[in-house]
């Protein structure tokens, strides 16, 4: 299974690039940038990682982007994202950042992007990527117009804009003016929503923000006409098993609803949201979510077909990908 897990041709499409960030990395930028950690070994930052909630988490997660200062350390961290994922049978990544994170202290928009675009261009031939620019939530609506204006000059290299960091008291609407510029200058737009927050805050990433795609999502199953809109509009859902594993939203993996999604006839995907912090990769989450809900060697399949096509590759690498799959099932069977 595992090997089959691997060999997988898919997409990931819920990564954040900051979220990637392994212990080894952080300490090795910590001192190139002579930056005091609160920690002694990657030991010390491993026992760290035990949160009781996305918020505890996202503390430790916004303290350790510290360490990332210049292009260089933005265009390692990516790098080394990109070399796990092609392992991991991933073809195509769109990758979210965070630029309030970097910006607030300091750092130049232009330094993270630049970056991450040349780490882009320089990974192996296996594996493409796109960006998305996510909003920090927590932050006003005016530091997100703050945001897209400060990445304006890059937008050629931006493909989405999406929504993220708390969600419990911060819901979509205030962003409503944020998403409607940021599509009007050509981005896709996609919302976390339904990870800790209510189906009420996905009903309003689709009607307020005009998500294409709701990340994580899971809590839409508390509403069965969300559910059913879901499933009869293809509205993708990015969901991330391990992380709701971490952050208590679901405990026990087993109680995980994604097949009940699937069997709903919503197009469910697998990803990693921030393997660094929760403990594996995108093979790694299609593993444990197949061994938590007994999934079959077809659901995975399923999952890596929903992947493609939630994407947004043109029709005809979608179409190539699929046959990619469509023959490594064959071949693997
Ligand atoms: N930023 C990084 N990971 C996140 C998550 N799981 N939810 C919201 N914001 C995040
Ligand atoms: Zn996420």
């Amino acid at each position: 299974m595992e090997q089959f897990v691997r060999g997988l041709p898919k997409t990931e499409l819920h990564v954040h690039i900051e979220g990637t960030l392994e212990p080894d990395l952080m300490f090795e930028l910590a001192g190139r940038n002579s930056i005091a950690l609160p920690y002694g070994s990657v030991e010390e930052v491993r026992a760290a990682y035990e949160f009781d909630d996305l918020q505890s988490f996202l503390d430790i997660y916004y303290e350790a982007a510290a360490v990332l200062q210049t292009e260089d350390d933005f265009a390692d961290l990516m790098s080394a994202y990109l070399a796990r994922a092609a392992a991991d049978g991933v073809r195509h990544a769109e990758i979210f950042f965070d630029p309030q994170t970097h910006t607030e202290r300091g750092i130049d928009a232009g330094t993270v992007i630049r970056g991450f675009v040349r780490a882009r261009q320089q990974a192996a031939p296996e594996i493409t990527s796109s960006l998305i620019l996510c909003f920090l939530r927590h932050l006003p609506p005016e530091s997100a117009l703050e945001a897209l204006e400060q990445a304006r000059p890059y937008l050629e290299h931006i493909q989405g804009v999406g929504l993220d960091s708390g969600e419990k008291g911060n819901p979509p609407q205030p962003f409503a003016e944020p998403y409607r510029r940021a599509v009007e200058a050509g981005l896709r737009p996609v919302a976390h929503a339904g990870e800790e927050g209510p189906a009420g805050y996905v009903w309003a990433a689709l009607d307020v923000l005009g998500a294409e795609r709701i990340d994580h999502g899971v809590r839409a199953w508390d509403d069965p006409a969300l559910v059913e809109r879901l499933a009869g509009e293809r509205i993708p859902l990015t969901m991330c098993p391990l992380s709701n594993q971490e952050l208590q939203v679901f405990p026990d993996l087993r109680d995980h609803n994604l097949k009940k999604f699937m069997d709903a006839g919503v197009l469910v995907t697998v990803n990693s949201d921030d393997p660094a912090y929760f403990g594996g990769y995108v093979g790694d989450n299609y593993l444990a979510i197949a061994e938590a809900l007994d999934l079959s060697r077809d659901d995975l399949v399923q999952l890596a077909r929903n992947s493609v096509e939630a994407s947004f590759l043109s029709d005809d690498r979608k179409e190539a990908l699929q046959e990619e799959i469509t023959a490594y099932a064959a071949s693997a069977s």
